[in-house]
């Protein structure tokens, strides 16, 4: 009993001493187990490549919680759809800049880098554009403004682009609802062009091709692929694809693998550009989202970061998720109403997808 008494007495003051203040304090039982662990990492601080969000202007604006958890969490954002060119050009002459340079700004200050998205998307041309109805050459002289403008105004605080984004319909052809298609002959050409452009603005930004279902769709990778060696040889710079991953719990993660792999044959950097897990796949209005789902969901989420980090460490890049709480996201109005894809819950708890999320990390 005395002896007991003792050796507590020395294991406290051995505690005590050896701790400053600002340090926590592990306490540890009688049969040396943790009772209290370390508190886990965040994303970020695991993670020895950037963790970019998604994040719209009004939601960190508003939200004290929402930026609270973009700061703590993550380490890069993504304009959800403010630096889309819809948003940007306003007009033939005009410019609205006003989310875009508060997004920078927040970055600054917040320490976080800020990846570009998207300079050439079909689905973002705007109207007076389009009503213009512009021959080849006048349409790629007002693009060339236009890139010229954007990326020379963020110079250096965008560190990367999605140069062009989703040109390829499902099984690899051109997309035929793109004005690209319609005004251009050899609209690939015209994309190669595009990221010269970038690349003469700011010569230091990294440049990405970006779309969906790349890793699933053997069809689009071979198109996307066959571009990138076209790109290579005629020296139009590209430095990553982007695929967007927003897969559901459903994904085959075999087919997702072998798609990967594939992908990352390129050489070039990898970024996974707007992950998100689906997890009412059926699209049902009765979806409840279980625990046992919830732990589906953790698994998807560990097998993607598992399989990111098996990439050779010069083509790791970022990976992004597209939103930060289920309390915003695209999918409740673009798939169903009762959708809770991220890595947050709608109070900002973490769920088993961040656990999943971050045991993947190496
Ligand atoms: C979506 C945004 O999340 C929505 O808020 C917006 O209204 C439409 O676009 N692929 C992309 C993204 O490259 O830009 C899209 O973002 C989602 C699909």
């Amino acid at each position: 009993m005395i002896n007991k008494q003792i050796i507590w007495g020395v294991l406290f003051t051995l505690i005590l001493a050896s701790c400053s203040n600002d340090e926590k304090v592990v306490f540890i039982n009688v049969d040396d187990n943790p009772v209290n662990p370390v508190p886990t990492q965040t994303l970020k601080e695991k993670a020895k490549f950037k963790i970019g969000a998604a994040v719209k202007m009004k939601d960190l604006q508003s939200e004290v919680n929402f930026k609270n958890a973009v700061v703590k969490h993550y380490s890069q954002i993504t304009a959800e759809y403010e630096m889309k060119m819809a948003n940007i050009w306003t007009s033939s002459t005009v410019y609205n800049w006003t989310a875009a340079d508060y997004l920078v700004n927040f970055a600054k200050e917040n320490n976080l880098e800020v990846h570009g998205h998207t300079l050439i998307w079909y689905d973002s041309f705007p109207e007076w554009f389009k009503t213009a109805k512009y021959d080849s050459i006048a349409f790629e002289a007002k693009v060339k403004v236009y890139i010229t403008d954007v990326v020379g105004r963020y110079k250096g605080k965008v560190k990367s682009w999605d140069v062009v984004n989703e040109v390829f319909a499902d099984g690899g052809a051109l997309r035929e609802e793109s004005v690209i298609k319609t005004v251009f002959k050899d609209p690939i050409g015209f994309y190669g062009r595009c990221f010269q452009y970038a690349r003469t603005a700011d010569p230091d930004a990294k440049l990405f091709y970006n779309d969906y279902s790349v890793v699933m769709d053997a069809g689009k990778r071979a198109s996307i692929k066959k571009m990138v060696t076209r790109f290579k040889a005629k020296g139009y710079p590209i430095d990553g694809l982007g695929d967007q991953f927003h897969y559901g719990n459903d994904t085959n993660k075999q087919t997702m693998k072998t798609g990967f792999t594939d992908l990352a044959s390129t050489g070039l950097l990898i970024h996974i550009s707007e992950l998100d897990i689906k997890v009412n796949t059926a699209k049902s209005d009765s979806y409840v989202f279980s625990d046992a789902e919830a732990q589906k969901q953790s698994e998807t989420y560990q097998y993607i970061t598992a399989m990111y980090e098996e990439l050779p460490q010069n083509q790791k890049f970022a990976i992004t998720t597209w939103g930060v709480t289920d309390k915003y996201t695209w999918l409740t109005a673009f798939w169903n109403p009762k959708e809770y894809p991220l890595l947050l819950d709608s109070e900002y708890n973490k769920k088993p997808a961040y656990q999943g999320f971050l045991s993947g990390l190496k």
